[in-house]
This record gives C-alpha cells, sequence and structure tokens, in this order.
C-alpha cells in the first residue's frame, strides 16, 4: 500500500514519518517548497521531541519522500488530508480554504479507488461536502474521515500509540482500505470505532470541548478559591482521586492556548448557529470566557504586587510556548500576557528555551533573552507562564541573587511553592491564597 499525506505541519510530518515506520511507501505533500526541502533533508521545521530521529532515519530508509507536486501522489491508495484549519480572522469559524484547496488538488490525481481521507479538524457537515465535491470533479476516489487526537509534544507517541482510532466511512471497503493501513497498531489492540461521517467529525471537537471545559471548571474554581482562601491545587488533587472525574487536565493557571483548543471550541460554537443548535453550545462561550478571564487575573496579580505602576518596571516572563516541549506560540496565554504588560509600560524580558524565535515573530515588541539567569537578571517580578521543566528546577537561592525583588507568580501552579518560600521569595500563585 502507497500512501500520501497532503500538509507537512504538526499533524502531517508526524504521521507521514509515522506511518513510513509502520512499513508503507510514504509521499509527504505540501505547497510550501521551504517546508519540503528540509523535510528531504530529514529536518523538522518545528520543535516536536523525537520527531527529527524518526524522519530521518525513514528519509534514508528510502519509504519516505516529499514533494510539492500532486502528482507524484497518483499511485497512492490513500491520501491522507493534514492540512491547517484556523480561525477566521474576523469571526469565530474555521477557515476551511487550505482544506478545500488539498481536495481540490489531489482530486485529479487521485486513482480511481483510493480513498481521500481527511485528518484535519472541521465543522461537523464538511466531510459530506467535500464528498460531493470529489465526485462533481469527476473523481472516482471516495472520501472518508480519520481525526487525529495528537498532542503537540507528544506527536510521535500518540501517532504509533493512539489511544482510539476513529474513521468515518460510507463503505466497507473504505474501513477495510484503513484497516489494512492502521494494522500494525491494530495488532496492538488499539480500539476502533467505525462511525458515520458526521460522527467522525464531531468526535474531535467534542473530545477537544471536553478537554477544554475540564481546564476552564478548573480556572472558575480557582477563582472561587481566591475569593474565599482555598487552594486551587488541593481541590484539584482531591476531586482527581474521584475516577469518574480524573486528575488529568485540572492544571489551574492562566488556562488553555495553542493551535486547536481555542479556535475548536469556537469554530464548534459557530457551527452550532448555522445548524439552528446554538443553545446546545452556549456554554462553551463561557469556557472561552473563563479561559480568557485567568490571563487577566494573572495580570491583576502582577499589577498588585507592583502598587498598580507598570511603567518602567522590569519584569522577567519564563516561558513563551502554549505549552512546554513545543516552540508553538498560537494562541499562547504566555505570549498574550507578556505582551499586556508590556504595552502597559513595563520592561518585559522574555526566555523560552524552544519558542523565542517564533514569539519575536509575533511579538516583535518584547525582549528576548538566551538564558534564564539573563531573564531574571536585575526583575522586581518574575512570572512564571510555561512550565518548561527547566524552570520547574531553578535554584530559588541562586535565583535570588539575580532579581531586584524576590517576588515570583506562578501562572502554572507547577512550581515547589515550600521551596520558594523557605529561599525568602514572595510567592503568588493564581487559586491559591498567599501566605
Ligand atoms: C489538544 C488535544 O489535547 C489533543 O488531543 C488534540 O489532538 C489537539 O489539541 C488537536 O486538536 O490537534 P494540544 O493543543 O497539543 O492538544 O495541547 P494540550 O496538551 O491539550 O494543551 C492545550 C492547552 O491547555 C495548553 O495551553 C496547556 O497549557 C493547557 N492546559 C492543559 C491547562 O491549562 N491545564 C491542564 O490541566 C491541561
Amino acid at each position: 500500500m502507497k500512501l500520501s499525506v497532503i500538509g507537512t505541519g504538526y499533524l502531517g510530518a508526524t504521521h507521514a514519518a509515522a506511518m513510513s515506520s509502520l512499513g508503507f511507501e510514504v509521499i509527504g505533500i505540501d505547497v510550501d517548497p521551504k517546508k519540503i526541502e528540509l523535510l528531504r533533508d530529514g529536518k523538522v521545521p518545528f520543535f516536536e521531541p523525537g520527531l527529527e530521529e524518526l524522519l530521518l532515519q525513514e528519509v534514508k530508509s528510502g519509504r519516505l519522500k516529499f514533494s510539492t507536486d500532486f502528482a507524484d501522489a497518483k499511485d497512492c491508495d490513500i491520501h491522507f488530508i493534514c492540512v491547517g484549519t484556523p480561525q477566521q480572522p474576523n469571526s469565530l469559524a474555521a477557515d476551511l480554504k487550505y482544506v478545500d484547496a488539498a481536495v481540490d488538488a489531489i482530486a485529479p490525481h487521485a486513482k480511481s479507488g483510493s480513498l481521500v481521507v481527511g485528518k484535519s479538524t472541521v465543522p461537523v457537515g464538511t466531510a459530506a461536502r467535500l464528498a460531493k465535491r470529489l465526485a462533481e470533479l469527476g473523481s472516482l476516489a471516495e472520501l472518508a474521515w480519520n481525526p487525529e487526537f495528537l498532542r503537540e509534544g507528544f506527536a510521535v507517541e500518540d501517532t504509533l500509540r493512539p489511544n482510539r482510532l476513529v474513521v468515518g466511512v460510507t463503505s466497507d471497503r473504505a474501513e477495510e482500505l484503513l484497516k489494512v493501513a492502521y494494522k500494525p497498531l491494530l495488532d496492538n489492540a488499539v480500539p476502533w470505532i467505525r462511525a458515520d461521517l458526521p460522527t467522525a467529525e464531531l468526535v474531535k471537537v467534542a473530545a477537544n470541548s471536553f478537554l477544554a471545559t475540564k481546564i476552564s471548571f478548573i480556572n472558575a474554581m480557582a477563582e472561587i478559591c481566591e475569593a474565599t482562601g482555598g487552594d486551587v491545587t488541593v481541590l484539584a488533587k482531591a476531586i482527581g482521586y474521584d475516577p469518574r472525574i480524573g486528575s488529568r487536565f485540572l492544571q489551574a493557571g492562566i488556562g488553555f492556548g495553542g493551535g486547536c483548543l481555542p479556535k475548536d471550541i469556537r469554530a464548534f460554537m459557530a457551527r452550532s448557529e448555522e445548524l439552528g443548535a446554538k443553545q446546545s453550545l452556549e456554554f462553551l462561550r463561557e469556557i472561552d470566557s473563563i479561559n480568557l478571564r485567568a490571563r487577566q487575573r494573572m495580570i491583576d496579580l502582577v499589577r498588585l504586587d507592583l502598587d498598580e505602576d507598570l511603567k518602567g518596571r522590569k519584569i522577567a516572563v519564563l516561558g513563551a510556548a502554549f505549552k512546554p516541549d513545543s516552540d508553538d506560540v498560537r494562541d499562547s496565554p504566555a505570549l498574550d500576557i507578556a505582551d499586556q504588560i508590556s504595552q502597559a509600560g513595563a520592561s518585559v524580558s522574555v526566555f523560552d528555551p524552544k519558542a523565542n524565535a517564533n514569539a519575536k515573530i509575533r511579538f516583535p515588541n518584547l525582549n528576548y533573552v538566551d538564558s534564564i539567569d539573563s531573564c531574571l537578571s536585575g526583575a522586581e517580578i518574575v512570572l512564571h507562564l510555561t512550565e518548561w521543566k527547566e524552570f520547574r528546577t531553578i535554584d530559588p537561592t541562586k535565583a535570588k541573587t539575580l532579581v531586584s525583588r524576590a517576588n515570583i507568580i506562578d501562572g502554572r501552579n507547577a512550581l515547589d511553592r515550600e521551596l520558594w518560600e523557605r529561599a525568602g521569595w514572595h510567592f503568588r500563585a493564581l487559586g491559591r491564597s498567599t501566605r
């Protein structure tokens, strides 16, 4: 079986390398020639742990190739569509132009009987529309949907050992073809769920909505803890022991960001409105608001610690990526906060182990430094905004010698408070009262 993967971002590059490692011949296609050049050389254009090693190994094996020419995919049995579906600039809805373009571009080359399989996250109803589009273009390929659940930072692991495979199909034959492609994973007892097209599309947005809801739930509890003197970290631990609730995704802090959760819940709301089911997802509006309020609460704490005066104050920001083990800064809560306090007149130094370069492209106004020490140097307050391991293992006693005031706010509830307080730091965190 030969496979093509269209779109070579986080999802596509990982999927292409992973499918090749399962023994298939894979061709990765992208419209960006620079990206394709890098991938051909076995280089990943972004940071994703373990991916570069896998990519290099597969390129060397000769099974994995890359091209900008869709005609190079003409022999493939399955074409996986892995392009982005970002939020539209002036609306909550997803922008489907890349998905539409990918289907239009592959249609003339996809051989009769091959499968065009969407993996991108799309509004429900897109797959049916694209199936119609394929037919209108005279293609004899069949459309299916196979949502992807990988997390950045764990992309390789999640692709090769997913916790489930969901396929939306309209024929037994399509399911059988996908079973052949995923046979090595199925042999490892990965659960297989066959669904219709709308259900497969919905599984993905429902899962991300649930995860976003869990995070905003604990951040709402953090607000209540702040109002009552409670401690959200203890609360989360205590409720998490109930297996019906579970302890994961209950880390209170500055909230969720990235290229997925925020835009997916917004696109889901926009789609529900189009479907006349606005009320069903009205709660997601509140999930979004709670999430954005967490950023504001962090800024309020900074103002409180600096007596409301941010002008010219030296502030150290640890973290720019939307989460650790990633260089992705799309909708990063850390950078949003850094930018807002800089706009208010503060002098902000930012350090991130991997995301400085991407952050600089989006927010060139901030001062990026290349080490924790230079970030802390002379700071009146330190903000811990992305929980990289490097930050969790900072020695607070040594750090105290670098700053001008030993003042820290943990925006991720990931630092050892006792340790920092013992070293003489004034320690604040979201959802925990100050001692
Ligand atoms: C998310 C989903 O977890 C994946 O299953 C999904 O495939 C992916 O979106 C996607 O749609 O492609 P990802 O965006 O990589 O994955 O990141 P997450 O690990 O979900 O984290 C999202 C955000 O939530 C981060 O900013 C993180 O810091 C924040 N978060 C996470 C919290 O604030 N608290 C938590 O307890 C967990």
